[in-house]
């Protein structure tokens, strides 16, 4: 049983961790403990001396060092008297804003709970949930905690349901799936931040006393910030130490709130963003929170991130290509931008086709009228005047050359040039008697509006159903701006980020389940909104327009701390690289394209004979390594931020395979040397089929790297028990 309950103590145990919360003398649920197993009820570690100006609540009488401004909480709330981050803010009818949280019960449940209209963690073996159920008892506002455990991979899931048992509505101002206390330790905190075309840059930093804060405001999980963060121990590296990953299963405006407070406690609460958030809450009317996916590991990142690995990939994407080999594809963006028709589609086909791709991906531009990227979004009617043929037929002479078509769409979007927007102006996000605020040149649709997202399904789905459609590659390109809704009461604008978010994963839900055999990719610019919440709907999401293989490795290392490679879409493009000017040799882009969900975005008719042939040996190497590069352990082999090389490592029966790049060529250099991880210690390992080496050798002593010759120099070792 993987919770307990013991008295007033709930243990909650996986394969190597503990987490536990008790309920106090006063009925608050406290947060005792999250790390490895002790056997033991962690409550005797928490004692809490008077601290001067932490105020008491009234039932604590004379108990001056009981305040919840120090004590740990499962779920802080706003007016009780703890001045630090809380989880939950609630104005109520009289104007008074506070929330008093004390125990009110427990279930527990066999499966893993799912949460209406937002994306969670499913599990169809032996998980289990418990729930604890909390009340403000003046107000009768109820909270029930959900904690979802997948115990074998150190997995446990939080989220939160507020419900108004009282009489009149009242207005949360703050919501967050999670408040995690930490009494002790010395942590840094890790985020993920960046830009467009530079995503999930890593930044590790001791906190400091105070709030440190990743997050979104631009209603998407944005390039900028990446909705999870890893705290740390001070020595905490990739094969050692304690450490906690927590990522949120959400797509829009986020909060990642850190505080180390006056006693050096630590503090997360991590949600909705509060800022422009407001939710009214009528009689007995109920608000789901986005889940939290929690893990903690005392061997360092590479563990942490294995649990994150095998929970994304078994129990966060869904569909037929959970588990289906990923087809390698060809991607016509970077080879044609705007510029094609259906022969030069047809063209750049033939040549994947003998090469071995697969599918052959049309990218933006082929419906309405859309030459460049001013006009045409929302237009989803086939322009066969540019492709000189129907799509239906296109499509049909794609599958007659052996491969699969795949279409690019972007629903989320609207230009101002369209015959959808002067139809419907009142569809687009924009406030009244205000010009709207647009990013490339295009505006967002109102996605809380039903009949936005019938519209939307109608468009896709007969598409989807006239020609023969395998992929559909979801694209979205706008931070939000200007939130307002007609459809929205003026004091209920505060709901509409999130009503944002639910619209989006509505149309996904409704899109993926009625074309179950149809892969989607979710893209965001690239990686603008590569989160657990998406991975939900779409098992794979393009990593980043960055294609250059350079950046490419820091970029895909960050990414790698919470996502499996097999959602990396990653694509060899052409050189000088279109983002950067930088030249890398095939060779090298392969390698680090193969990371991921592989693919190629170039005019691959450009290239010469010797080129292409390279291109047929890569896809044979990629399918032949395809099972151990996506369903491998993954290791990180370097700090590819902070090192002279950017080296990986997958894992599995028995086989290594470890990619890389050594970014610079200096002359007089000696070897570098990288040590192996995930072997057997006693077996013996042949390289790049030579040699005989034992599994401790390879670990411990580790291999000598080629001296690279040229910058942006590929490194491939293949390693196989003997
Ligand atoms: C942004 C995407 O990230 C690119 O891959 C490409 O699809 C363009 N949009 C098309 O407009």
């Amino acid at each position: 049983m993987p919770i307990n309950v013991n008295e007033n103590v709930f243990s909650i145990e996986t394969e190597n961790t503990m987490y536990q919360m008790c309920i106090d003398e006063l009925g608050v649920l406290r947060h005792l403990w999250y790390g490895k197993k002790t056997g033991n009820d962690m409550g005797y570690l928490l004692d809490y001396p008077y601290i001067c100006f932490s105020p008491s609540p009234y039932d604590a009488g004379n108990n001056r060092g009981y305040s919840l401004d120090t004590i740990p909480q499962e779920y802080s709330a706003v007016g009780t008297g703890d001045f630090r981050i809380t989880a939950l803010s609630v104005l109520n009818t009289d104007g008074s804003e506070a929330v008093d949280l004390r125990y009110n019960g427990y279930k527990i449940c066999k499966g893993k709970y799912s949460i209406p209209g937002l994306p969670a963690v499913y599990a169809e073996d032996d998980s289990e949930t418990l729930e604890i159920y909390l009340v403000d008892k003046l107000t009768n506002v109820q909270v029930v905690l959900k904690y979802g455990v997948i115990s074998k991979y150190d997995i446990i899931t939080r989220s939160a349901v507020i419900c108004n048992g009282g009489e009149s509505s009242i207005t949360l101002k703050n919501a967050a799936s999670m408040c995690l206390d930490i009494p002790y330790g010395q942590w840094d905190w890790i985020h993920f931040h960046g830009r467009h075309a530079m995503e999930r840059m890593v930044e590790r930093r001791p906190l400091f006393h105070g709030i440190q804060e990743s997050s979104s405001k631009r209603g998407t999980s944005s390039h900028q910030q990446n909705p999870a963060v890893i705290l740390c121990d001070k020595n905490c590296n990739e094969d050692y130490g304690d450490c906690i990953g927590a990522a949120l299963m959400y797509s829009g405006s986020f909060g990642i709130k850190i505080e180390l407070d006056q006693v050096n406690q630590t503090r997360v609460i991590m949600g909705i963003n509060s800022d422009n958030f407001s939710w009214t809450l009528n009689k007995n009317e109920e608000f789901y929170t986005p889940e939290v996916i929690l893990s903690f590991s005392d061997g360092g990142f590479s563990k942490l991130s294995h649990n994150f690995h095998n929970v994304i990939r078994n129990n966060v994407c869904r569909g037929n290509y959970k588990t289906c080999e990923r087809p390698v594809l060809i991607n016509n963006w970077e080879a044609t931008y705007f510029d094609f028709d259906g022969d030069k589609i047809e063209k750049i086909a033939k040549t994947a086709a003998q090469l071995g791709i697969d599918m052959l991906v049309l990218d933006d531009g082929w419906f309405g009228k859309r030459n460049d990227d001013t006009s045409g979004l929302g237009d989803w009617v086939v322009n066969e005047d540019k492709l000189k043929c129907s799509l239906s037929q296109l499509s049909k002479r794609i599958s007659n050359l052996g491969m699969k078509f795949g279409l690019w769409f972007e629903p989320e979007m609207i230009s101002e040039d369209s015959d959808l927007y002067r139809t419907h102006p009142e569809w687009a996000i924009k406030m009244p008697g205000r010009n709207p605020v647009q990013c490339r040149s295009q505006m967002v649709l109102d996605m809380t509006r039903s009949d936005v997202r019938h519209y939307l399904y109608n468009s896709i789905s007969s598409i989807l159903k006239d020609a023969d459609i395998s992929y559909i590659k979801w694209d979205m390109n706008s931070s939000i701006n200007g939130w307002y809704s007609e459809k929205i009461p003026s004091d209920r604008m505060g709901e509409m980020q999130h009503r944002y978010v639910l619209g989006v994963y509505d149309l996904l839900e409704r899109l993926t389940h009625d074309f179950p055999n149809v892969l989607f990719e979710g893209c965001s610019g690239g990686g603008g909104r590569f989160d657990a919440g998406m991975l939900y709907y779409c098992p794979q999401f393009w990593c980043s327009d960055n294609t250059d293989s350079f950046d490419r490795t820091k970029i895909q290392y960050g990414t790698s701390f919470f996502y499996p490679v097999s959602t990396v879409g990653s694509h060899v493009s052409a050189v000088p690289n279109h983002q950067t000017g930088r030249i890398s040799s095939l060779n090298t882009r392969g390698i680090v394209s193969m990371a991921g969900s592989f693919g190629y975005e170039l005019d691959i008719n450009s290239l010469s004979d010797d080129e292409q042939n390279k291109i047929k040996e890569q896809v044979i190497k990629f399918k032949k390594n395809r099972d151990l590069i996506h369903n491998g352990k993954y290791y990180r082999l370097s700090n590819a931020t902070e090192d002279d090389f950017a080296l990986w490592e997958f894992v599995k029966d028995g086989k290594a395979l470890v990619q890389g790049m050594i970014f610079n060529t200096e002359p007089n250099l000696i070897h570098y040397c990288v040590k192996l991880k995930g072997l057997d210690a006693n077996k013996k390992y042949k390289i790049n089929s030579n040699g005989c080496y034992t599994g401790a050798a390879l670990m411990y002593g580790g291999f000598l790297l080629d001296i690279p010759r040229g910058d942006y120099y590929g490194v491939e070792l293949y390693v196989e028990e003997i």
